[in-house]
């Protein structure tokens, strides 16, 4: 399964890329509201230093302004990922986009009726977002598993899922179980990804037992 980091700050992706750890980036406005920066300058400089996908969202809702804006976004590098949103202008824009053979991420996905339609346009990636329905009671995990199974069962259709909302590691283990083609992760629970208390109590009692030793292995 691939990793991406849901993120838009620079020095974040820059340390997990560093660590080998990154597939690829999204973004979404409110990511990009939160950096602080300029957008196209923000999305440029990540194209630079990540090798996968950078997904960059339209802003606008209607079609005419969401199709130039996604035209631009493309132009920024030949790994930009344009994202739009599950709205009949956004996958119209998204088909013309994917026409013209560019990559597209199709967000805010809520429904297995959602993945089909996003399936159709041949979208490289839906993007269920988990986390927002598990917060209204429903249980994210179990659109994954429909989305991957519907897709499954069309070996025509190419679109990655692209498990999103991503709240802890539990639900990046589960989004794993459930045939999620790729996580995108915020950094923190990234990090929280590497925390078990028995590594730590582990690697103190062999730190103390090599001590003990008296050796050296330079
Ligand atoms: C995905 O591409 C979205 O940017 C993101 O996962 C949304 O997560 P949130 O529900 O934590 O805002």
């Amino acid at each position: 399964m691939k990793f991406f980091v849901d993120t838009a700050n620079v020095d974040e992706i820059r340390e997990l890329a560093d660590a080998g750890l990154l597939d690829g980036v999204t973004t979404n406005p409110s990511l990009i509201n939160k950096a602080g920066r300029d957008f196209i300058e923000t999305i440029t400089e990540i194209c630079k230093f990540v090798d996968g996908p950078v997904s960059a969202e339209v802003a606008a809702t209607d079609y005419e302004t969401m199709m130039k804006e996604g035209e631009k976004l493309a132009t920024i590098a030949d790994n930009v990922c344009v994202k739009v949103p599950l709205t009949p202008a956004g996958l119209k824009v998204g088909k013309n986009l994917v026409d013209n053979g560019q990559a597209i991420n199709v967000t805010l996905c809520f429904s297995a009726a959602q993945a089909l339609l996003a399936a159709k346009i041949g979208a490289t990636y839906i993007s269920p977002f988990i986390g927002r329905l598990d917060d209204i009671g429903q249980e994210g995990m179990t659109l994954i598993r429909e989305i991957s199974d519907i897709y499954t069962a069309y070996p025509e259709i190419d679109t990655q899922v692209l498990a999103a909302s991503i709240r802890g590691p539990q639900h990046v283990v589960q989004a794993a179980l459930s045939g999620a083609d790729v996580v995108t992760v915020p950094p923190k629970v990234l990090h929280q990804m590497f925390n078990h208390p028995l590594t730590d109590k582990g690697l103190e009692q062999f730190v103390a037992d090599w001590q003990a030793t008296g050796q050296s292995i330079l």
